[in-house]
């Protein structure tokens, strides 16, 4: 068994999850139509920070627009410029990629949107953090553009495990094809460390030959949380007016916990 336990969070996305990342993360409904809406509706290039493999890169590309992409991990960018190689040569030139970090990047341009899809800004793991971010992507912006984001709440689900604890057993969560063609059982398990707000995930994931396992791989996510007006203080210290605020990316009303899909636009 591989474990990740000790794995700095710089090199969560590296080997493993970069491995099963596009047959097991597959977002999260009307998420990648979201951003794309967005782009296509936006007058200008778009950047996505923490593009990972391109999974809602490439959707953006392919309806029009011209989309930049900056990530950190290493393994993932190569699995994004794969997915890049083999698309029709317009949208190819429609992309651009940069390995770097969304806390200190400077890519000499602005744009008219800037994205995190799939929880990316919950990658900043503490206050300093997510204000190098924060800082970095209003000096990217357009006058008046915009950044489009989503992070999860996780409230709920900690008062459930307050209120009622159960011994931590990792549950299958899903099992999927990898890209080599073996069967794969994950199994996942979530914990909190409430004083860093904190969302530790663990990830097991079985290699299968009929029933057998004949590998397990480990990997870990950490992931901060935020609540509404949290976001609503840090979005305003870096003068960004918020635009809307939903609980899902069809739009649906925020009711005070679980998904928070954030659109603010510089004044
Ligand atoms: C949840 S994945 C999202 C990937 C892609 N946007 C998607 O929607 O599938 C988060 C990505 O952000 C990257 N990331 C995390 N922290 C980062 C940082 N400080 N700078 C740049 N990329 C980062 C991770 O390596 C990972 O690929």
């Amino acid at each position: 068994m591989t474990i990740a336990e000790d794995l700095p969070p710089e090199h969560e996305y590296d080997g493993t999850l970069a491995r099963y990342y596009d047959a097991y993360f597959t977002g999260l409904d009307g998420e990648a139509e979201f951003y794309t809406n967005l782009a296509v509706a936006s007058s200008g290039p778009v950047l996505e920070l923490g593009c990972g493999t391109g999974r809602t890169l490439i959707p953006i590309a392919e309806a029009g627009s011209q989309i930049s992409g900056l990530e950190r991990s290493g393994s993932m960018l190569d699995r994004a410029r794969q997915r890049i190689g083999i698309l029709a040569p317009d949208v190819g030139a429609r992309v651009d990629l940069h390995s770097g970090d969304m806390r200190s990047f400077d890519l000499g341009r602005h744009f008219d949107l800037i994205t995190l899809p799939y929880r990316t800004f919950q990658h900043l793991l503490t206050v300093d953090d997510q204000h190098r971010a924060l800082d970095c992507i209003c000096r990217h912006l357009a006058p008046g553009g915009r950044v489009a984001l989503n992070v999860y709440d996780p409230l709920m689900d900690i008062s459930r495990l307050l209120t009622n604890p159960t011994d931590p057993e990792p549950a299958t969560d899903a099992e999927f094809t990898d890209g080599e063609g073996h069967r794969v059982r994950a199994r996942y398990l979530r914990g909190y460390d409430p004083a860093n707000q904190w969302m530790v995930q663990h990830f097991w994931f079985d290699q299968l030959e009929g029933k057998q396992t004949v590998e397990t791989l480990q990997a870990r996510l950490t992931l901060r949380y935020a609540f509404r007006f949290e976001m609503e203080h840090l979005l305003s210290r870096h003068g960004l007016r918020v635009v809307s605020l939903a609980g899902g990316f069809g739009g649906e009303a925020y009711e005070g916990w679980g998904e928070q899909v954030w659109v603010a636009a510089q004044t």
